[in-house]
C-alpha cells in the first residue's frame, strides 16, 4: 500500500506539472467547498484517491474512455464532462456509473440464451431412419479417438433417451407427461425420453429390483441415456499424469472451467441402457462407452441439452456428439454399481438421480442428415503391437521398386519383407534420414535379396537410408510380403473401412 501510495504520488506531481487543473473542479465546474474536507481539497486528491481505492471504477473508466477517444468512437471532453455530472459523481467517486462510459464500445458477447432461429443447430436430434435436418453446422466433429483424449469429467444419466433412434423410439410416458405436466418442470420429477421396446421382456425381465445407490425414477424395464462427457477442460491439473485420469464431478462444471480453458472442445457421448432383470453384467459402466462396444454410432455437431431449452430458445454451446443408435440391456446390479462408483470414487450425488429429457429438437435446428455421420471406431489391429499389417506385391513386369522410406509415423521400427519368385537387389540411399523422394544421397549400399528369403529393416536402415529396386536389378516376377507394425498414434484416413471392433476398455488415448 505505501509503495502504491508513492507511485501514485509521482503520477500525481506529473499530473500536476502537465494539467494544473483539478480534475473535479474542471468536471463539476465546482469550487471544491462541497466536500469541506482539507484532505479532498488537495488538488491532486481527485487522482491519487481512485488510483489508491479499492473500487477505482471511475477512474478506470475515464481512462478508458480517454484511451478510447482516439478510436473511431471518440468522444470529446464536453460529452464526457456531460457524463460525469449526469451520472452525479460530482464529490463522489465511488459512485457506481449506471451507463456505460461514451466510446467505450458495447460488450461483443451475449450471454443470453439465443433464440432457436438464431442458434447454432441444437441436440437431441432424431437419428431414426429418414429423420431430417436443416442445419449446416459451422464446426467439425471430433472422432472416436480425439474424444477419448480429451478427459471424462462427468457422467450422468437421462430418464429415457433424448435422443430417438429406430431402437429406441417409444414416446409413449413422454406424451403422458408433457400433457400432464402443462411446461412446469420439477427436478424431482423429471421429463422421460424415448424408451426401449417393453413388450418383449418376461415377467420375470421385469421384476423390481430396489436399487441401493441410484436415487430417483431409476426402475426395472426402464431405459436411460447415459451420458460421458469429455472435455479439454477437464478438471485434472496435473498434467503429469497424462491427461487421462477421471476427475469426474456432479454437473458439466468441469467440461467448462478445470484446467482455465474458457474455449473446451467437449464431446458427449450418449448410449441408452434398458435395465433388465437378469440382463447382462457390465461391471465398468462408468466407462461404458468402451467397455460394452458402439458399434452402431453416429456423430455429429450439435449443443448441450438441458430441459432450460425447447424449441423456442437454444442453448449457446456447439459440442461434438456421439450417439450410439441401439439398446443396450444391462442388470439392475450393474446400473446401480454404476450410481455407487460414481458416488464412492467421485463424491457425487446429484447426478445419482436422473435428469430429465430435453424435448426432441425440430429438424429445423438440428444438422441436416448428410452431417449425422457413421462413427468410425479404431480398429483393434491397429494397435500397436497388436498384430502387423501385411501388404502383397507382385510385379509381373518385374520386381522393382521407387527408393522410398517407409513412413515413421504409421508404422514401428521394424519392417519385415519375404521376397518371393525371383532373385533382387535392393539398393540403399543414406539420405540422413530424409523420406523426401530428391534427398541428397550420401553413398548407396546394396544388398542381395535371393528368392525365398526373409530380411528385416530396422535401426538405421529403417530411419536414415531410403531403399529400392532397380529395374535391372530384378527383371522377372517377383512377390514380395511386407509386415509392418502400425502405431498407435498413427494419422488414419477417415475414410478407411473395414471391420470395426470395440476398443479395448484400457483405450484412454491414442
Ligand atoms: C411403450 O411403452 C408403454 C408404456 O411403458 C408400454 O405399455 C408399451 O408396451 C411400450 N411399447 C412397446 C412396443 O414396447
Ligand atoms: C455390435 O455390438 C453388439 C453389442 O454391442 C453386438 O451384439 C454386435 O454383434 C456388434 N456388431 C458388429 C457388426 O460387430
Amino acid at each position: 500500500m505505501l509503495r502504491l501510495l508513492a507511485v501514485s504520488a509521482c503520477l500525481a506531481k506529473v499530473a500536476i506539472a502537465t494539467c494544473p487543473d483539478d480534475p473535479e473542479v474542471d468536471l463539476c465546474e465546482s469550487t471544491g467547498e462541497e466536500t469541506g474536507s482539507g484532505f479532498r481539497s488537495s488538488p491532486w486528491m481527485a487522482l491519487v484517491l481512485p488510483l489508491a481505492s479499492a473500487r477505482p471504477k471511475v477512474a478506470t473508466g475515464l481512462a478508458l474512455a480517454l484511451a478510447l477517444a482516439v478510436g473511431a468512437e471518440a468522444v470529446t471532453c464536453g460529452e464526457l464532462k456531460d457524463f460525469y455530472k449526469s451520472e452525479q459523481c460530482c464529490g463522489s467517486p465511488t459512485t457506481e456509473l449506471s451507463n456505460p462510459v461514451p466510446g467505450t464500445p458495447a460488450c461483443p458477447y451475449n450471454f443470453n440464451k439465443p433464440a432457436c432461429n438464431t442458434a447454432e443447430p441444437q441436440t437431441p436430434r432424431d437419428l431414426s431412419t429418414g429423420a431430417t435436418g436443416s442445419m449446416v453446422p459451422k464446426a467439425a466433429t471430433l472422432t472416436d479417438a480425439q474424444a477419448n483424449f480429451l478427459p471424462l469429467v462427468n457422467v450422468h444419466f437421462h430418464l429415457g433417451a433424448e435422443h430417438k433412434s429406430d431402437a429406441y423410439n417409444n414416446d409413449t410416458d413422454a406424451m403422458a407427461y408433457d400433457a400432464a405436466s402443462s411446461g412446469r418442470r420439477l427436478a424431482s420429477n423429471p421429463r422421460p425420453g424415448f424408451m426401449c421396446p417393453t413388450d418383449t421382456l418376461t415377467d420375470a425381465q421385469m421384476t423390481p429390483y430396489t436399487f441401493q445407490h441410484c436415487t430417483g425414477d431409476v426402475q426395472v424395464g426402464k431405459s436411460y441415456e447415459v451420458h460421458y462427457v469429455h472435455s479439454s477442460a477437464g478438471t485434472d491439473n496435473d498434467a503429469s499424469d497424462g491427461m487421462n485420469a477421471d476427475l469426474l464431478a456432479d454437473g458439466l462444471g468441469g467440461a467448462a472451467n478445470g484446467r482455465g480453458l474458457l474455449n473446451p472442445m467437449v464431446v458427449v457421448q450418449g448410449q441408452i441402457y434398458q435395465i433388465v432383470n437378469g440382463g447382462p453384467t457390465v461391471n465398468d459402466l462408468l466407462h461404458g462407452w468402451t467397455v460394452v462396444g458402439h458399434n452402431n454410432s453416429v456423430m455429429y455437431s450439435g449443443s448441450t441439452t438441458g430441459q432450460s431449452h425447447d424449441n423456442s430458445v437454444c442453448s449457446p454451446y456447439v459440442i461434438t456428439w456421439h450417439v450410439d443408435k441401439d439398446c443396450h440391456q444391462v442388470s439392475p446390479e450393474s446400473f446401480d454399481n454404476l450410481c455407487k462408483q460414481m458416488k464412492d470414487l467421485y463424491g457425487m450425488s446429484v447426478d445419482l438421480a436422473p435428469h430429465g429429457s430435453r424435448i426432441l429438437v425440430s429438424p429445423t435446428y438440428v444438422v441436416q442428415s448428410q452431417y449425422v455421420v457413421e462413427l468410425m471406431v479404431r480398429r483393434k489391429w491397429a494397435h500397436e503391437g497388436a498384430t502387423w499389417r501385411r501388404s502383397a506385391n507382385r510385379g509381373k513386369k518385374g520386381g522393382y521398386m521407387h527408393r522410398h522410406m517407409d513412413s515413421k509415423k504409421c508404422f514401428g521400427p521394424v519392417i519385415a519383407c519375404c521376397s518371393l519368385l525371383s532373385d533382387a537387389t535392393l539398393t540403399f540411399y543414406d539420405t540422413g534420414g530424409s523420406a523426401y523422394g530428391l534427398a541428397k544421397t550420401r553413398r548407396t549400399v546394396t544388398v542381395d535379396i535371393p528368392r525365398r528369403s526373409l530380411y528385416f529393416m530396422t535401426g538405421a536402415s529403417r530411419s536414415q537410408w531410403q531403399h529400392g529396386i532397380k529395374k535391372e536389378h530384378c527383371p522377372k516376377e517377383r512377390l514380395s510380403l511386407t509386415f509392418r507394425s502400425i502405431l498407435r498414434t498413427a494419422p488414419r484416413a477417415a475414410s478407411s473401412k473395414g471391420p470395426k471392433k470395440r476398443p479395448s476398455a484400457q483405450l484412454r488415448a491414442p
